[in-house]
């Protein structure tokens, strides 16, 4: 392969677009009368938003928000700082956070909290990816793409050190050293 830190093929191009097809179908269903909120949590989610809004068959609105958690390059600290908060005011609405991938959850954890203390008249997540076995908390997901164990990923919207995010599939990224 031309890329010497990936590892392998997880989910093709061809198996992320079913499951994200199903995904879409979800939540149009549920939100037939809701015009649901989309707020995608950048930057790993912006492929994954891309493409189930436009899988989806209802009214949608988007925003986005950047959060950063303190920690190394791979692992997640828990304190997130909001580095790109929403333009929307979401008192009333029904908000869909749309985020690529729940590795300890910490940081859902602490976008859930803030975004319910605004007072929305509903939360759901929808992630493409959940390593449950490294969740340390948990967090209600409603609509979930892949459950995956724990490796780290790239592509689809997703990075190692900023790169592979372009990637039209999901790969493992092969152990540093
Ligand atoms: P958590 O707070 O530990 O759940 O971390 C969630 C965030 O860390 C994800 O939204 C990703 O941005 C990033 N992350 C965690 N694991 C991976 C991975 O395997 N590949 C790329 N990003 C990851
Ligand atoms: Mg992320």
């Amino acid at each position: 392969m031309a890329e010497p830190e990936i590892e392998g093929t997880l989910f093709t191009e061809e198996q992320v677009k079913v499951q994200v097809s199903e995904l879409a179908r979800r939540i149009s269903e549920d939100y037939e009368d809701g015009q649901p909120l989309l707020v995608g949590i950048l930057k790993g989610a912006f492929v994954f938003l891309a493409d189930l809004a436009r899988a989806m068959e209802i009214p949608v609105e988007f925003d986005f928000m950047a959060l950063s958690s303190y920690g190394s390059m791979t692992k997640t600290s828990g304190v997130v700082r909001i580095l790109k908060d929403l333009d929307t005011d979401i008192t009333g609405r029904n908000v869909l956070i749309v985020e690529d991938l729940i590795d300890t959850g910490l940081t859902l954890n602490y976008l859930l909290r803030n975004i319910e203390a605004r007072g929305p008249k509903s939360v759901e997540i929808c992630a493409l990816l959940n390593k449950r076995a490294a969740n340390k908390v948990e967090i209600p997901i409603k609509y979930e793409g892949f459950s995956i164990p724990d490796v780290f990923v790239v592509g689809y919207g997703m990075d190692y050190a900023e790169r592979y995010r372009n990637l039209p599939y999901i790969a493992g990224l092969k152990k540093q050293p």
